[in-house]
């Protein structure tokens, strides 16, 4: 006999699987996911991304095939990112207001081929600029805001008249929300949707996506006068409290698993959906692991995305989308 045992034994819901199943807290499922693509010019193109082994560039006629098949898994949105011909980048990003670029041509493509599939366009100059950085630059190297601000309303209204269902400002200027919003409103986009990068770090998780849109080595300096400082958590939800009152209709933070408790502390304080964005760097992360032999892969990947939802995500940009979703058995 063992009377000294305490009745309650934490152990006894765990011991059967279809109780471990019964008692799970939280869920992960297909459509949690966006999966965040690369364009690139041409026709019939893939190009293999180095830094990031495992995804690739795609022509716009080959990014609609990817969209097909993320349809097919339950994936509900995809997240467009240009990698801009040289030639097309300035001083002033102007590209970015140009209605035939590479963003604007996947937006047409993918909206005629699948027409239900939710479409997230981030708004940042830096795809677009010879200096890397996500706004205009001043004389001495600093990104002006307001001047920004007006370019990424410009910005904003070409995607969404292109077919853009969720403006996703991510250059973290003061102010853009509210002036994004009214502008799409006047248009009567009304029902766009504002997803606001709202609490993004000045981070080293990006350098493979800085890679992949081709800004890395183009960047001057780095951008801590407009992202977040990492050891900033109040900060965060000024951030977050601003951008839903000047009409986001839900917020991001970023980068995803070195900021998860940002995530619960946002979750917390506003009743709103909240997203994590599963940069490069954790994708890359992940990858070099599994390559070591040092990690099981499917695994890893079920699990810290699963970590995002119990933090209190309503979804998460991930690179591993079509895989999870496949292992989530589409
Ligand atoms: C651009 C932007 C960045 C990412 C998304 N949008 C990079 C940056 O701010 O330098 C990073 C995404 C990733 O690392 O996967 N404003």
């Amino acid at each position: 006999m063992h009377a000294a045992y305490p009745a309650l034994r934490l152990r006894r819901t765990r011991a059967a699987a279809w109780s471990r199943r019964l008692h799970a807290e939280n869920v992960l499922t297909p459509a949690d996911l966006i999966w965040p693509l690369f364009i690139t010019e041409g026709h019939d193109v893939e190009e293999p991304i180095a830094a990031l082994p495992g995804v690739s560039r795609w022509s716009v006629d080959r990014i609609v095939a990817r969209a097909k098949e993320a349809a097919a898994l339950g994936i509900p949105c995809l997240a467009l990112f240009p990698n801009t011909q040289s030639g097309r980048r300035s001083d002033d990003g102007a590209e970015a207001i140009n209605p035939d670029n590479l963003m604007c041509q996947a937006l047409r493509a993918i909206k005629d081929a699948v027409p239900d599939i939710g479409l997230l366009t981030d708004v940042a100059l830096d795809p677009y600029t010879t200096h890397g950085h996500d706004g205009l630059v001043d004389a001495r190297g600093y990104v002006t805001n307001d001047s920004t601000v007006d370019a990424l309303v410009q910005q904003a209204l070409n995607q969404a008249r292109n077919g853009s269902d969720v403006i996703a400002p991510s250059d973290m200027m003061d102010g853009r929300v509210g002036l994004i919003r009214s502008a799409l409103e006047q248009e009567g986009f009304v029902n766009v949707q504002i997803m606001a990068y709202a609490a993004k770090y000045a981070s080293a998780f990006y350098g493979p996506f800085r890679d992949a849109v081709g800004s890395r080595g183009l960047l001057k300096g780095d951008k801590t006068t407009y992202q977040m400082d990492p050891a900033n958590a109040e900060e965060a939800l000024r951030e977050v409290g601003l951008d839903l009152a000047e009409g986001a209709d839900s917020v991001m933070v970023k980068p995803g698993l070195p900021y998860l408790d940002i995530v619960a502390k946002v979750k917390q304080a506003f009743v709103v959906p909240v997203f994590a964005y599963q940069v490069s760097g954790e994708y890359a992360m992940i990858e070099a692991a599994v390559a070591a032999g040092a990690a099981d892969r499917d695994a890893m990947v079920l699990e810290t995305l699963l970590s995002f939802k119990r933090a209190g995500c309503s979804g998460v940009l991930t690179y591993h989308a079509p895989l999870a979703a496949r292992l989530l058995g589409a």
